[in-house]
């Protein structure tokens, strides 16, 4: 059993609500153009360090005729994502070494992954499990923005809980996180060096404004709760007992930001993410 991720870096409920609003269907025509492959195959893909499932449940409906299969170190992710997304064959595992032959996959993909893992590991067991011809997609999280409402900013009670909590080293290089981060020239070349040849780089911008008249109130509330569960994440995982003060603060002032929503009163607060696609062939 591992879940030194979900217990320590991010959450089940954080990566998932996030990332289903990340890659949800409004989106799929920016990530179609760069994954550029055929919508109507019947491929086999394997999803690297697939977190609690939301983007392999994504390319289940994107792609309907591919064999999914997904697979993460974390047990607590894994466990999750059999319960919740049906179709894909999730399993542990470590992307390090996969439990797969050569040449089995026709298509291999990750988001957000490639910084956490040493890169001839990374690379290496991709093109290994991939058949000749097959298509390397390593979706890399970059520089988005952020514009908070006024009703959200950090509230007395947050500050005072976080002035309370003691320094202490940092806990997420403690786990490994982002030991290997590339620059946007970095990362096609990294791809190229390992082996991977027509190395193209495209960019999927992610506009969640709430606000916004594009988006359905269902999809904004989404936006507003992942928001929520991320602040009350950050506060739970500190392990304080004088976190229920900041809780109820946070709670509170999303509940303020529903109720704004509901109103029609606009805020216009926006998060922008910037994911970008390299997508590599083995030959
Ligand atoms: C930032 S999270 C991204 C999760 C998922 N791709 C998403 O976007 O929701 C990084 C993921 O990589 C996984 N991971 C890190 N190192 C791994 C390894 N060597 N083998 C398998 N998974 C790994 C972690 O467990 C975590 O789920």
């Amino acid at each position: 059993m591992n879940d030194i991720w979900s217990e320590n870096v991010q959450g089940v409920m954080t990566l998932y609500l996030s990332r289903k609003l990340r890659f949800d269907d409004v989106f799929f025509e920016q990530y179609k153009r760069a994954f550029d492959i055929d919508e109507n195959a019947d491929m086999k893909i394997l999803e690297i360090g697939c977190g609690p499932g939301a983007l392999a449940g994504s390319l289940h409906r994107w792609y309907p005729r591919a064999q999914i299969t997904a697979i993460d170190r974390d047990s607590n992710f894994i466990s999750f994502a059999k319960e919740n997304i049906p179709g894909i064959d999730f399993m542990e595992g470590d992307a390090t070494d996969l439990p797969f032959g050569d040449r089995s996959f026709d298509v291999t993909i990750s988001n957000t992954v490639q910084e956490h893992i040493e890169p001839t590991a990374f690379w290496g067991e991709q093109r290994r499990v991939l058949k000749p011809g097959g298509v390397c997609l390593c979706l890399s999280a970059r520089k988005g923005l952020q514009c908070t409402a006024p009703c959200l900013e950090t509230t007395v009670a947050e500050k005072e809980f976080w002035e309370s909590i003691p320094q202490s080293e940092d806990e997420r290089e403690r786990y490994g996180v982002c030991r290997y981060p590339m620059s946007e020239a970095e990362l096609p070349a990294s791809m190229e060096q390992n082996g991977f040849s027509d190395v193209t780089t495209g960019y999927a911008i992610i506009d969640l404004t709430p606000d916004a008249s594009k988006y359905p109130a269902q999809m904004a509330r989404a936006m507003i709760e992942a928001m929520r569960q991320g602040a009350l994440e950050a506060i739970k995982s500190v392990h304080s007992d004088c976190a229920e003060k900041a809780v109820s603060a946070v709670n509170a002032k999303y509940d303020e930001r529903l109720r704004l929503y509901r109103e029609g009163v606009k805020q216009w607060d926006t998060s922008v993410s910037v994911t970008m696609i390299l997508r590599g062939v083995k030959r």
